[in-house]
Parts: C-alpha cells; structure tokens; sequence
C-alpha cells in the first residue's frame, strides 16, 4: 500500500521469509537495472534471511556483485577488522564475501581516522558526491536506530561519531552472547545521507518491533524515533514487515 499523504511504500508480507525475499527482490531489482549500484547494507539478526537469498542467488548465478560499491552503515569507533566487535567484519562475513564483493568494493568507516570529524565528513562527501546511494537498505532498531542514529539524531544529521545507548550496546553484546564489551562511540552514515538514497528498503520483522514501527510510521517524525525521518523520502521509501511487526499498525495486510 503507498501512504496517501507522505507517499512511501508499505509491503507487509506473512513471515520473515517473504519480507526477505521482498527485500531481496528489490536488491537484484537494482543490480539488473544498475549493475555498478552503491549499496550500503544493515548489520543485526533482521537481515539475516535476505542475506541467504541473495547468497543463493549469486550461486545461482542469478545476482552479480561483481561491479556495485558497497558503503559501510556503521562501525564503532577504533575498531579494526580484526577486532571480533567489528561490524564491517560481520558484514564480510555475514554477506559480502558469499555475493563475491571483494574488499576493494567496499568503503569503510574511517573509523581509526586521527581527524574522526573531518574523515566522517569525507566520508559524506563521497557518498554525496555520487548522488547518494542507489540503494540503502536498513533495520529498524529496538530503539528507533537507523544504522546508529540513535534517539536524538536529527533530520539534517550527516556521517559522524556518536555516543550509544546503553540499550544498543546491550543489544549489540547479546549478538555475541554477551561476552563482547562493545565500544561506547560509533561512526553512523547520518540520516540526511541516507535520506539521498535514491531508494531506501526499511526491513521489519517481528512481534518485538510492532510497536516502534507503529511509532516510526503513525507518530509525528521526530528525532526521538530516528527512523521516522525516513518518511520525508516520500516515494522513495518502502517498508517492508512481516505481519508480525506490522501488528500495530492501522492498515490492512497488502502482500
Ligand atoms: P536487529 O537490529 O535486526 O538485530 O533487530 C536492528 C538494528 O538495530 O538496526
């Protein structure tokens, strides 16, 4: 269903298996008409299902990577890929190395930067200077976090460090059984670059994120839930959730 007022695009689909899917379709959408796309992918459990699909269909030979650009989201502060907290190495791990993008595909955090504010700013500017991404795919955060723009974070926010909610660094220890101590600074793409992504997938899964959906599409924007600013992409942007994170929402099932 398209939002009448704001215009952007809701798909809610029976299960996490099919939200995977839709979002995945939409990856090998982009990759057809734009083969040398720049993508930025999230990290989290939610993207796990659409990662095997898009392993499957590079197997296949259905998906080539061999020519997009892939932006990192975010990284935490000082961390290299051989620390066991870096997320550009789970993205590697989880995704990249099985769709064949080699590291020189890939831009990283500056994250080991001395100037981490002038760095994340050129960082910026190379995304900016290719007209945004092609393609942003996100997760939605416990908290209302997209990448880590945690509550907070403004509507004109760019690439820089930010200090974590002690909910997210919780949460991003739980990955790891809790036995990680996971820095307290992040570097985040900023909310005003993901907002000139061409276009921008809001994946959503689950019961546990019925409610900051709801707050996210049905409460004014507001940089409390960060990932209400997505909305003033207009037809830029689809959500898509499984019926189990759309449970708050007042629309009927779509897909
Ligand atoms: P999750 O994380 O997919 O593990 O719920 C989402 C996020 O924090 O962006």
């Amino acid at each position: 269903m398209v939002n009448k007022s704001e215009n952007w695009n809701l798909t809610v689909l029976r299960d996490a298996l099919a939200a995977s899917t839709s979002a995945a379709d939409i990856v090998s959408n982009t990759l057809l008409s734009k083969p040398d796309a720049t993508i930025s992918f999230p990290t989290g459990s939610t993207p796990l299902g659409m990662f095997d699909v898009l392993a499957a269909r590079t197997a296949r030979g259905e998906a080539d990577f061999s020519n997009v650009t892939v932006f990192c989201l975010d990284e935490y502060v000082g961390v290299t890929v051989a620390d066991p907290n870096s997320l550009t190495r789970w993205l590697s791990e989880a995704l990249l190395e099985r769709i064949g993008v080699k590291p020189e595909q890939l831009h990283k955090l500056p994250v080991t930067a001395v100037d981490l504010v002038e760095s994340a700013a050129e960082y910026d500017r190379t995304v900016s200077a290719r007209g945004g991404l092609d393609l942003a795919i996100l997760g939605l955060g416990p908290n209302g976090h997209i990448g880590y723009n945690e509550p907070g974070s403004s509507a004109d926010s760019r690439t820089r460090v930010i200090t974590l909610t002690a909910e997210s660094r919780s949460q991003a220890s739980a990955y790891w059984g809790g036995s990680l101590t996971v820095p307290d600074r992040a570097m985040t793409m900023g909310v005003a670059t993901l907002l000139e992504s061409k276009q921008i997938v809001l994946l959503v899964t689950g019961e546990a994120k019925a409610d900051m959906l709801r707050r996210t599409l049905q409460e004014p924007m507001s940089a409390e839930v960060p990932a209400s600013w997505l909305r003033m992409a207009g037809s830029r942007l689809t959500i898509i959730a499984d019926e189990a994170a759309a449970s708050g929402l007042s629309i009927a099932r779509s897909g």
